[in-house]
């Protein structure tokens, strides 16, 4: 989990050119819509659980009464500080999802974007409880993941590019495989690492399964559409619907 933390601020000062950015404007963000949608948040209290850099933590300043960024890579906090250095209502909490009592029962709405990634399964589900326990009666997680389903999706996509632009099927395979980094996957058990990070990649079907074995109730979901120009092919495949991640909304 340390080595989790570690890798995880190793990246800070390249994570924007490196990872994929469901804030852009050109994404469609259910959660964002949604927030923006809510009424009365200023006198309730909002966490970003894996607030890594901070690019969420302005836009629920500007909203609720108090926020808290929590995450635990040194580096991610540190930069997130500095981004919120002008807003007075932002506190931060290091610490590992694996324990989360100095917030329990003190969250209105709990948000996650792409940070629910532990890949031992045993650790995100407890992610999950600790998540739920910060939360008040009444109070909602709205979380992004990384679909699974998606990398699938963009598969299907280049495979048939390739087929269409001559390629034998071996060869067009391989050209798919490589530009959606399947190397970097391990498709059975959803996960992928890269630079020294692992991240659990989502199932659809696990998102309720989780969160409702975590304790939460009436889970709805929604797909994030991400930007094609963050996906290799996008020039040619950019009529089809993007890739996706999956956006939820749960309560307790
Ligand atoms: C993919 S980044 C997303 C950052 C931010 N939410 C965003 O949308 O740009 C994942 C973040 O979650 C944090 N994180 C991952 N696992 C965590 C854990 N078990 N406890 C606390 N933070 C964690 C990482 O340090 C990283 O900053």
């Amino acid at each position: 989990m340390y080595d989790q933390a570690q890798a995880w601020s190793k990246i800070a000062s390249r994570y924007e050119q490196e990872f994929i950015d469901p804030y852009r404007g050109d994404v469609h963000n259910p959660m964002l819509r949604a927030l923006r949608q809510m009424r009365g948040l200023d006198r309730l209290t909002a966490a970003d659980f894996g607030c890594g850099l901070g690019p969420l933590l302005p836009f629920l300043a500007e909203r609720f009464q108090a926020v808290w960024g929590v995450d635990f890579a040194p580096e991610m906090i540190a930069q997130a500080r500095q981004r919120c250095a002008s807003l007075p209502n932002v506190r931060f909490l290091e610490q590992p999802f694996g324990d989360l009592s100095p917030l329990y029962g003190q969250i209105d709405v709990a948000t996650s974007v792409n940070s629910l990634v532990l890949p031992d399964v045993r650790q995100l589900d407890e992610a999950l409880v600790q998540i739920r326990r910060c939360l008040r009666p009444g109070g909602k997680l709205f979380g992004i993941v990384p679909s699974l389903d998606g990398v699938h999706y963009h598969t299907m996509l280049l495979l048939d590019r390739a087929l269409r632009s001559g390629k034998p099927l071996d060869a067009a395979r391989m050209n798919a495989a490589s530009l959606a980094e399947h190397g970097s996957y391990c498709f059975a058990f959803g996960r992928f690492h890269f630079q020294g990070i692992e991240q659990h990649f989502w199932q659809p079907f696990e998102i309720p399964y989780r969160l409702k074995r975590a304790g939460f109730k009436r889970v709805q979901m929604r797909k994030t559409l991400l930007s094609w120009k963050q996906f290799s092919g996008w020039k040619e495949l950019q009529d089809y619907p993007p890739p996706w991640d999956w956006c939820f909304l749960a309560r307790v």
